[in-house]
């Protein structure tokens, strides 16, 4: 038995994963939360949601920043903040996502006159105090330039923001009907209770990195010693005490004219001000309703209590020894495992596009990006949500017809390549659990995304399986009529559907559906089909001494070509690789890297690659020539992957390098876009020593960081 497997039976059998125990006696308790900063990843690209969240909550209250980055609300570089809002992703790209119904506070308005505070974002931003930035599990602090102390907490769907005003003040605390994206449709709501400052409303939004849109309510509530002075609206630079209803249209220019609502107190001796909002997709009802029973009586103190008990008991199974650990190593470590439980979010009962009972999970943001070890990482550590995940992408395929590559704020996501989600329900299956997963359904759902092409397959499933099953690859310049979607990754989507591919294959093995696994297995080799022996890769003119490489191929079987380098991180031609349909072959990587991602046949793979020693060394030079970009997803198993030709000590000297270089616990800490907590994910694996290959009962062990790290995973839902 290979060593790779025989961990995986520990982690089946025994409820209790011991990661190279020098000592099995069991690692010492300690508060974990200490450990956890939340600002890691908040600059520099990070995208990180720093602010106050459940696990997987839907609620997420931070102070929103103009920052140019796509931010997960607040970025800690300086900048302004713009509001104080309700809803986020972390680690979004494409752009900003939610941030909707910010409010934002004025000690006073000038000449003490409504019209004399400034309502339109752009110009009422203002900046903060960079010192007063405070966050932990649950809970977020910031104080503004002008003197007003903001704090946040958070239940499942309702936030609690607690604004402390300076002596005198007269505060007015007003709520734009804006997001982070200027995003906002035609004929947005909101009323004013004239006698209790309640505010309720919706608006309808457009997805950060998807298609169609999303209608979403609030409730705010306000709290406070001080007497409520007035209330009103806003539309513009102007607001009125005399009018309580406001719809309001997007304007002619295409910027979401500024509109909604205000509520003044009179100056007291405690100018402190709770604010509770509720959210909810379902209708302005519901979000009181929300509110209401979550937040019952604006107690501060209990609703981030309850947070912290409950960011304490997700924390529970995990714990490693400290010993001869510097407190940057476990807060480095223990914030990954943190930041894989901010996203995805459970929105059950949130969930207007069907009736269901089962659970419903949003913000998959993106599996492109989650399979690779988020997904894996809480397979073991928090198996029960999992499970939920599983049944929510089951049910969204049931209900939607397509199972999601990327999904968020009720709305279908673009796909990056191949059809993923095949992927994590294959590691997830491969990896025991059964409990409430309808299996045969979820075969199903992955096995129509191999044999059926949507129309749209920029949103969901595969493009070109006309040429996938006849030419056995997807052809550059496919001739495609069947469905539509952005025409280029014919090499990254060949490799990644082989792989597809492959998960459904063993999928069809368990299930005992021979005839199937052998058809899947069959095409898993597609791959080879674009493999072209001859090609070699010069960088400015100097050969890189390597030959063989991938090339994108016609659907005649002429060869085509693309520099290997072409979309490496040392491609300095400023060529879009994403998907705009100039992008070339590969998604959002080089040829260079794609070489590796044969992660079922890495056999073969190492004998095209010119044998264990060619593949070593090209590995080196990817790693050593900055070719490869650890901020990107692709990047991960290449670390690894000198397992496969016999030098493991090579994965730990690489893992080593990578953590603390390029992802340490600070604000600018990581190297790219969270992407929903994939980074967090790798970081906390790598530094277990436990890398996944991802859709495969196989881990690639490296020496962990700490002497011991041990799990107590959920043994009674895993089937041995
Ligand atoms: C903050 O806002 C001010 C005023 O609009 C602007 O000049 C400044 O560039 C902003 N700061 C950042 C970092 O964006
Ligand atoms: C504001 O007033 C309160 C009560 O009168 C007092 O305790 C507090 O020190 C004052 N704060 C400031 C900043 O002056
Ligand atoms: C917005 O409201 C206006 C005025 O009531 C109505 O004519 C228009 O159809 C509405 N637009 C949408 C998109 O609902
Ligand atoms: C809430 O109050 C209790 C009792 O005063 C205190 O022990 C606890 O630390 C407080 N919790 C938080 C999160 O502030
Ligand atoms: C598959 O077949 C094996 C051997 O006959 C049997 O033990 C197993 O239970 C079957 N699995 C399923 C899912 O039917
Ligand atoms: C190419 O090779 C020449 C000669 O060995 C060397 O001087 C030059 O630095 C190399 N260029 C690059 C980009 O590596
Ligand atoms: C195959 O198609 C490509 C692209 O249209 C073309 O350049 C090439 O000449 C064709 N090859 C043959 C053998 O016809
Ligand atoms: C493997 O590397 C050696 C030495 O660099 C080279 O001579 C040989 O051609 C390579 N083989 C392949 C298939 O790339
Ligand atoms: C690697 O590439 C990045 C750009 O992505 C650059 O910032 C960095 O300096 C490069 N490192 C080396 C060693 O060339």
């Amino acid at each position: 038995m290979p060593p790779y497997q025989l961990l995986l039976s520990l982690v089946l059998a025994s409820s209790h994963v011991l990661v190279n125990a020098a000592d099995p006696s069991p690692v010492e308790d300690y508060d974990v939360l200490q450990y956890v900063d939340p600002l890691i990843g908040s600059a520099n690209g990070g995208n990180v949601f720093p602010g106050a969240t459940l696990p997987y909550g839907m609620a997420k209250a931070v102070a929103d920043t103009d920052s140019e980055s796509n931010q997960g609300g607040f970025a800690y570089e300086g900048g302004n903040v713009t509001g104080f809002s309700s809803m986020h992703d972390s680690g979004t790209g494409g752009s900003p996502s939610l941030g909707n119904f910010p409010l934002f506070p004025y000690a006073k308005c000038a000449g003490d006159e409504v019209n004399g505070c400034v309502y339109p974002k752009k110009q009422r931003k203002i900046k903060y105090k960079p010192d007063s930035v405070q966050a932990h599990p649950g809970y977020f602090a910031i104080e503004l330039a002008s003197g007003v102390r903001v704090d946040m907490t958070a239940a499942q769907h309702t936030s609690l923001f607690r604004f402390q005003f300076p002596n005198g003040s007269s505060p007015l605390i007003l709520l734009d009907l804006t997001d982070l994206s200027d995003s906002r449709q035609d004929n947005a709501t909101i009323s004013v209770d004239e006698s209790t400052g309640r505010m309720t409303g919706d608006a309808r939004f457009t997805p950060s990195f998807g298609s169609g849109s999303y209608t979403l309510y609030f409730c705010a509530d306000f709290e406070s010693p001080a007497l409520k002075r007035d209330s009103g609206i806003f539309v513009n630079s102007r607001a009125s005490a005399d009018v309580h209803d406001l719809k309001i249209s997007r304007s002619i220019n295409g910027y979401p004219l500024p509109g909604g609502g205000f509520v003044r107190f009179k100056s007291a001796p405690d100018n402190t001000i709770l604010a509770r909002v509720g959210v909810s997709f379902v209708s302005t009802k519901q979000a009181c309703s929300h509110a209401e029973s979550e937040i019952k009586d604006f107690n501060f103190n209990a609703t981030h209590q309850a947070a912290i008990d409950q960011w304490t008991e997700k924390m529970r199974p995990i714990r490693v020894s400290r010993t001869g650990i510097d407190n940057s190593v476990l807060t480095n470590f223990f914030s990954g495992v943190y930041r894989t439980m901010v996203n995805p979010q459970d929105y059950t009962g949130e969930n207007v596009l069907w009736s269901s009972n089962e659970p419903y999970f949003d913000s998959f943001y993106c599996l492109w990006d989650s399979f690779r070890s988020q997904i894996p990482f809480l397979t073991i550590f928090d198996p029960n949500a999992v499970i939920k995940m599983v049944r929510s992408l089951i049910d969204t395929q049931r209900h939607l017809g397509w199972l999601p590559d990327c999904r968020m704020s009720l709305c279908k996501g673009y796909t990056q390549g191949g059809s993923n989600a095949d992927n994590i329900l294959a590691d997830v299956y491969l990896k025991g659990l059964r409990d409430g997963i309808d299996w045969d359904a979820g075969y199903a759902a992955v096995q129509k995304d191999a044999e059926e092409e949507p129309y749209d397959w920029s949103n969901e499933g595969r493009g070109g399986l006309r040429s996938w099953k006849n030419l056995h690859y997807i052809p550059v310049e496919d001739f495609d009529y069947e469905g539509f979607g952005t025409m280029t990754r014919s090499i990254s989507r060949t490799l990644e559907y082989a792989y597809n591919d492959f998960a459904i294959a063993q999928m069809a093995r368990g299930l005992n559906k021979t005839a199937d696994a052998e058809r899947y297995e069959k095409r898993s080799r597609n791959w080879r089909n674009l493999f072209k022996k001859d090609q070699t890769s010069l960088w400015k003119g100097n050969d890189t001494g390597f030959t063989g490489f991938f090339q994108p191929k016609y659907s005649n079987g002429t060869w085509g070509y693309q520099d290997p380098l072409a979309c490496s991180n040392i491609d300095m031609s400023g060529r879009a690789c994403s998907l705009q349909n100039t992008a070339g072959e590969t998604f959002e990587s080089s040829i260079w890297e794609y070489q590796f991602f044969v992660p079922h046949d890495m056999s073969t793979l190492i004998t095209h690659l010119g044998g264990p020693t060619n593949f070593t060394n090209r590995l080196d030079h990817l790693h050593d020539t900055n070719i490869t970009y650890i901020g990107n997803e692709p990047a991960f198993l290449t670390v690894f992957q000198y397992h496969y030709a016999g030098r493991p000590a090579k994965s730990t000297s690489r893992v080593r390098t990578y953590i603390p270089d390029y992802f340490s616990p600070t604000p600018a800490g990581l190297p790219g876009n969270d992407d929903s907590g994939a980074m967090g994910s790798f970081v906390a694996m790598a530094m277990m020593g436990l890398f996944p290959n991802p859709g495969q009962s196989v881990y690639l062990l490296t020496v962990p960081f700490f002497e011991a790290v041990s799990i107590d995973a959920l043994s009674s839902i895993l089937v041995v």
